[in-house]
């Protein structure tokens, strides 16, 4: 038996959240998306939040990076657009939003003040073309370091930290049971999505709701499997058909069954990031 306000992300749970694709779909049906991703020596967690992104079943896929990270990102993702910032190690532009359905920034950006200065334009601009955001990794560090920010945040954002990362967003929990009180609360206080990741993610949204999640497996302890979840979910937010607590189930649902279909190939030590995205497809499609 669960508490009225908590509930279990199994099968069933998630059965009927995901429509299935129209035979008559086109890319618009699904969303241009944009991913602020990168940083010098980090351009791999973008590359790896662009490939979910993309198996995620987004429209189209713009992904803005350090100027460094251009020839990376267009050689290992050809599928997406490139928009490379002048500089050439970390991001110090915000593009212009108005073509995106939804917006994801986090994965290897690093904490430098000019990418700062970007997170805060985007909170700024964002809310204004009423743009689903996803943040993540040092976009969430930034906004640890810099609380002030957590005012700007639009309601209906998803925030995915790790518990490391929702420390620095709160205040260190005494156990899991305070770790929870003070998820439920900051989901509250800022109207946010925000999910505890680890195994059993849990989602906190922004009614004081808590969703427990099923899937997944220890395989998925290693880098960047975190930001393939953040392209995931920005796919997901992208697609305009999916209520934004759908989306986000569905998402953090599938990661995990993602990993599950994974390790039958793989074993849970042979389980990369990279070798994720690849998953995520029919993961999505056991649940039309
Ligand atoms: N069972 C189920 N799921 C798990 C398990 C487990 N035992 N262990 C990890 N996961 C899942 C989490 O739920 C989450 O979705 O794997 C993912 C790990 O995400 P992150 O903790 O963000 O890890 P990572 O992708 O390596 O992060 C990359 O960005 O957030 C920063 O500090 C982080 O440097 C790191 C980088
Ligand atoms: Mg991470």
């Amino acid at each position: 038996q669960v508490a009225a306000d908590m509930a279990l992300v199994d099968a069933d749970f998630v059965a009927g959240r995901l429509p299935k694709r129209s035979r008559f779909a086109h890319k618009g049906t699904f969303g241009h998306a944009l991913l602020l991703v990168g940083s010098r020596g980090k351009v791999g967690a973008g590359v790896l939040a662009a490939r979910a992104c993309l198996h995620g079943g987004v429209g189209l896929l713009t992904l803005a990076v350090p100027a460094a990270g251009y020839g990376v990102v267009q050689t290992a993702v050809p599928e997406a657009m490139c928009l490379p910032d002048d500089c050439k190690t970390h991001l110090t532009q915000l593009p212009d939003l108005a073509a995106y359905a939804a917006v994801g920034m986090g994965p290897g950006i690093g904490q430098h003040d000019d990418t700062r200065a970007v997170l805060e334009e985007l909170l700024c601009t964002a809310p204004t073309r009423n743009q689903p955001l996803v943040l993540d990794a040092d976009a969430l560090n930034l906004l640890g370091a810099n609380r002030s920010l957590l005012d700007l945040l639009p309601p209906d954002s998803v925030l995915t930290p790790h518990p490391k990362e929702f420390e620095r967003l709160t205040e260190p929990a005494r156990d899991d049971y305070h770790r929870l009180d003070l998820l439920r609360d900051f989901a509250r206080r800022y109207q946010c999505y925000v999910v505890l990741k680890g195994a059993y993610s849990c989602l906190a949204a922004p009614d004081g709701h808590l969703y427990f999640n099923t899937t997944g497996n220890p395989g998925l302890a290693t880098g960047g499997t975190g930001d393939v979840l953040t392209g995931l979910l920005t796919a997901l937010r992208a697609d305009r058909r999916l209520p934004v607590l759908d989306a986000v189930l569905l998402g953090v649902y599938a990661h995990g069954r993602a990993a599950d279909l994974a390790v039958v190939h793989t074993g849970e030590a042979g389980l990369t990031a990279g070798a994720l995205p690849a998953y995520i497809g029919l993961a999505l499609q056991e649940l039309t």
